[in-house]
């Protein structure tokens, strides 16, 4: 389905996000804006903000944010169009072309969800009823996987021939092209169509909102010929990276302990799932992707990574772990005993069993040393200079400033070295990452306001000038006389950050079509980490640099805007005079014949001139207020 543009943004700005967000955030009221506590996150102190002047939402803990649709998405785990329709019946506004929609236009994601929806039933059945079937029930009862844990997973089974899917897809309906593009079908050079999950048992991948995405198959029997699992290739409606196996089933019972467990299988999640331990989530046998950690923040930030004992488990695991520690999520590390694996350990030893063993879980500084003592590191000076350095680089992967000098501390503490060695072999390790500059700069700008400390993370060059962050401020504040009056003096194309450059032609597309409301622009912005950095900087508490702090405001707030930006538009063109007058005095220096220098002079003086102008063009406009 299609909604066209300008019925969306009706809808959007006839419901107040306030009022919206209330529904499920309790706001209270804080200076412009409204807080809560995040729903995105754990928390103890709010850091969810909505302001109600720009109908958005932002969370400085967690950066979740945007419109209000981006919000019920998020909540919900929805997509896009779903958000439209349920705010569109909130706000009590028809969708008509819902009602006339055909199966010719409907969208075709929808059309995907509903071949692989039936899909699923289709080896359900299959598992259950049919004769056939046998081989795959019996194999879940050596497993000792439930038959009422089958139905929550939706487990299936595929019959062992080439076409009865295909078949299955003739009967119904199911357009073929569109069934080999889910990976549930292949075909031959000649063209004939066959299944691909031929005498597979079938665990379907549900999205967090309980679609069914893509499907795993295993085989029944160990064979050399066949991969142990075949899984559905990414499509329009199954990106690898962006879904976690399981969360699903698990997501409330994490919410609910604050915590998830990390396993590598289907089958490890599933037992587990039975066993009464249904905070659990599967990284599918790779390791966990930014993506993936990100979706699991939503719900937690605490989770316990298990290994299985072999060393590719332990790689990928290694892997996520520094992808979490990267996400400030508070890592726990278990490693299971020689040959198993948590569906064959719970299986084996029972759920209390298994709580008890949870209770090992280490953090990951513990575990590293660990792993060093046992190899004999601490033993012999030279390792063990090497194997503190690795300890060290780990701590360094953690971005949030506290909790990184913590570890510092308690590596410091258990070796018995001074903190001072242990921080400069610590600078020495970020120095060779991209994020030295940015804690450098957290370092010396104690007083600048938060939005400054990500800027070499949002792909916003760092050299980006306070002149042009002001404007972008201003850009996004919502004002179309202000825009204008911007636009106006500066082109898009004169910014001098690329990104910025983008964002000012995103702005100006905004102005031309009449809207530049800033819920409206920062749903245009497609890069998280860009959206996240405007949202930061236009919702924080100091939204205009403090250089203004001392101006007299007259209380009309539009009149205000408008004034900083006449500052700002200003400012801004002195710096490039300013500019041009560096580079002619540079191209001076090497002129040697008289009449060029004299001619460049002249230059120079005449950009003078135009910045005297401009300066005091800058005093009238104060001398008229
Ligand atoms: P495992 O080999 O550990 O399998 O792979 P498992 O989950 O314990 O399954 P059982 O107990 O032998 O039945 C772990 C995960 O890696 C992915 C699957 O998601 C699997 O659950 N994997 C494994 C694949 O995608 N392809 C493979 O060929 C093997
Ligand atoms: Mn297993």
């Amino acid at each position: 389905m299609r909604i066209p543009e300008d019925k969306i943004e009706e809808i959007r700005s006839s419901v107040n996000i306030v009022d919206f967000i209330s529904g499920y955030v309790q706001l209270k009221k804080r200076g412009k804006n409204y807080v809560g506590l995040c729903p995105f996150h754990q928390e103890k102190t709010p850091s969810f903000t909505v302001s109600e002047e720009k109908q958005i939402f932002h969370c400085f803990g967690c950066h979740a944010g945007g419109n209000v649709y981006k919000f019920l998405m998020d909540f919900k785990s929805i997509s896009f169009i779903e958000a439209v329709q349920e705010i569109a019946e909130y706000a009590g506004i028809p969708l008509e072309f819902e009602n006339n929609r055909n199966d010719k236009d409907k969208d075709l994601t929808e059309e995907l969800y509903e071949i692989n929806v039936k899909a699923a039933r289709y080896f359900s059945e299959n598992l259950l009823k049919s004769k056939e079937g046998e081989i795959a029930r019996n194999y879940f009862e050596k497993r000792n996987i439930k038959p009422k844990t089958q139905k929550i997973f939706g487990l299936g089974y595929a019959l062992p021939v080439w076409d009865a899917f295909v078949n299955f897809c003739r009967e119904n309906n199911i357009d073929l092209a569109k069934a080999k593009k889910l990976g549930l079908i292949d075909a031959k050079e000649g063209g004939k169509f066959y299944d691909k999950f031929r005498g597979r048992i079938i665990f379907p991948i549900f999205s967090p909102n309980g679609r069914v995405i893509a499907f795993g198959g295993r085989i029944l029997e160990k064979s050399d010929k066949a991969a142990k699992y075949l899984n559905s290739p990414e499509s329009e409606i199954y990106l690898k990276r962006k879904s976690l196996y399981g969360l699903y089933h698990s997501k409330e019972e994490i919410r609910k302990l604050d915590k998830a467990i990390l396993v590598e299988g289907y089958m490890d999640l599933i037992s587990l799932y039975q066993y009464g331990i249904k905070n659990v989530v599967a990284s599918s046998g790779t390791s966990l992707t930014d993506d993936q950690a990100r979706l699991l923040s939503r719900y937690t930030k605490n989770v316990v990574v298990i290994f299985d004992a072999d060393a590719a488990g332990q790689k990928a695991s290694m892997r996520s772990i520094e992808i979490l520690l990267k996400q400030d999520f508070d890592v726990k590390i278990l490693a299971l005993p020689e040959n198993e694996d948590p569906d064959s350990f719970v299986n084996k030893f029972g759920k209390e069993e298994f709580e008890e063993y949870l209770h090992k879980a280490m953090n990951f500084l513990e575990y590293q040393t660990s792993q060093f003592e046992k190899a004999g590191a601490f033993d012999d000076p030279k390792t063990y200079a090497e194997a503190i350095r690795e300890l060290v680089k780990s701590a360094a992967l953690v971005n949030d400033d506290l909790r990184r000098n913590l570890l510092i501390k308690t590596i410091a503490r258990k070796f018995g070295l001074r903190e001072k060695l242990i921080e400069s072999e610590l600078d020495k390790i970020l120095e060779k990452t991209k994020r030295t500059t940015t804690i450098r700069k957290n370092r010396d700008t104690v007083n600048k306001p938060e939005t400054n400390l990500r800027v070499t993370e949002n792909g916003i060059d760092k050299r980006i000038s306070n002149v042009e962050k002001e404007l972008l401020i201003l850009l996004f504040e919502g004002k179309q006389d202000v825009v204008k009056y911007i636009f106006d003096h500066i082109s898009p194309n004169e910014f001098t950050n690329a990104k910025i450059k983008e964002l000012a032609h995103l702005v100006f597309e905004g102005l031309v079509e009449g809207n530049v409301s800033t819920a409206f622009l920062i749903s245009k912005i497609e890069d998280e980490k860009i959206r996240n950095y405007i949202l930061t900087l236009t919702l924080s508490e100091e939204p205009i640099s403090s250089k203004w702090a001392d101006m007299s405001f007259s209380g009309d707030i539009e009149k205000d805007s408008l004034k900083i930006a006449m500052d700002a538009v200003k400012k801004f063109k002195l710096n490039q005079i300013d500019y041009k007058i560096k580079i002619k005095n540079n191209e001076l220096q090497k002129l040697t014949d008289e009449s060029s220098i004299r001619e460049k002079l002249s230059e120079i003086r005449q950009l003078q001139e135009n910045k005297k102008m401009l300066i005091n063009s800058v005093e009238e406009k104060k001398s008229i207020d």
